[in-house]
C-alpha cells in the first residue's frame, strides 16, 4: 500500500466534489438542512456542498491536496490561508468509503499542517459535527483541541 499526497489540479475538481457529496451524508450542515426544511432552491444538499469545494479552490487553490492510494485519487483536503490572523483552516477533508481507515484522513491532516507551518501560521482551526464520531477522534489525536461548540439553525422563507 502506498500513499501520496500532492496538490491537486483543476481537472481533479470534479472527482473532489464526488468524493464530497459520497462522504457528507449525516455529516454537514448542508445535509441537516434538507432533513429539516426538504429540498431548497431545487437544488438537493449535494448540489450545495459540492460548490464548498470551489469555494475553497477559488479562496487558496494552492492549498488543496488530493490522496494517492496506489496511484488513485482516494482522497482530500482543502487549506484556507489567513497570513494576516496566523490562522490556517481546513474546510473540507474526506476520503472515499473503500479507501478509509488506512491512514489516509490523517497523513491529509498532517500534509496540512505541514503546509501551513511552512507559510509561518500559527495556528490551525477545523470543525466537526457532534454527528460525526470519526472527527472528534481524530482532530484531537492529530494535536487540536476542542475551543467551543456551535449550534446551527435554518428556517424556510
Ligand atoms: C474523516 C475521514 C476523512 C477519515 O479518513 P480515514 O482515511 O479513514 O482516516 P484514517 O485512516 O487516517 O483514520 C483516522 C482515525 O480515525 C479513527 N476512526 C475511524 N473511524 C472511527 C469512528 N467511527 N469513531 C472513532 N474513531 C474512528 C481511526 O481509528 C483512526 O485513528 P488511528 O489512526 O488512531 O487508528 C473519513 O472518515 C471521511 O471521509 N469521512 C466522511 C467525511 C468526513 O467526515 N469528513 C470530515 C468532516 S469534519
Amino acid at each position: 500500500m502506498s500513499i501520496r499526497i500532492r496538490p491537486a489540479c483543476e481537472a481533479e475538481l470534479d472527482l473532489i466534489k464526488a468524493i464530497t457529496v459520497e462522504s457528507f451524508g449525516g455529516v454537514s450542515v448542508d445535509h441537516g438542512i434538507e432533513q429539516q426544511l426538504g429540498v431548497l432552491a431545487g437544488h438537493d444538499w449535494k448540489w450545495r456542498k459540492a460548490r464548498h469545494i470551489d469555494a475553497d479552490w477559488a479562496a487558496n487553490p494552492a492549498g488543496v491536496f488530493v490522496a494517492e492510494l496506489d496511484g488513485s485519487v482516494a482522497g482530500y483536503i482543502t487549506a484556507v490561508v489567513d497570513s494576516a490572523a496566523g490562522r490556517g483552516r481546513i474546510p473540507n477533508l474526506a476520503v472515499t468509503a473503500s479507501a478509509r481507515g488506512r491512514g489516509l484522513g490523517r497523513a491529509l491532516i498532517e500534509h496540512a499542517l505541514a503546509y501551513f507551518r511552512a507559510k509561518g501560521l500559527e495556528f490551525a482551526v477545523i470543525e466537526t459535527m457532534a454527528s460525526n464520531p470519526v472527527g472528534q477522534s481524530l482532530y484531537p489525536s492529530s494535536g487540536f483541541v476542542e475551543v467551543g461548540r456551535q449550534i446551527h439553525y435554518a428556517c424556510r422563507l
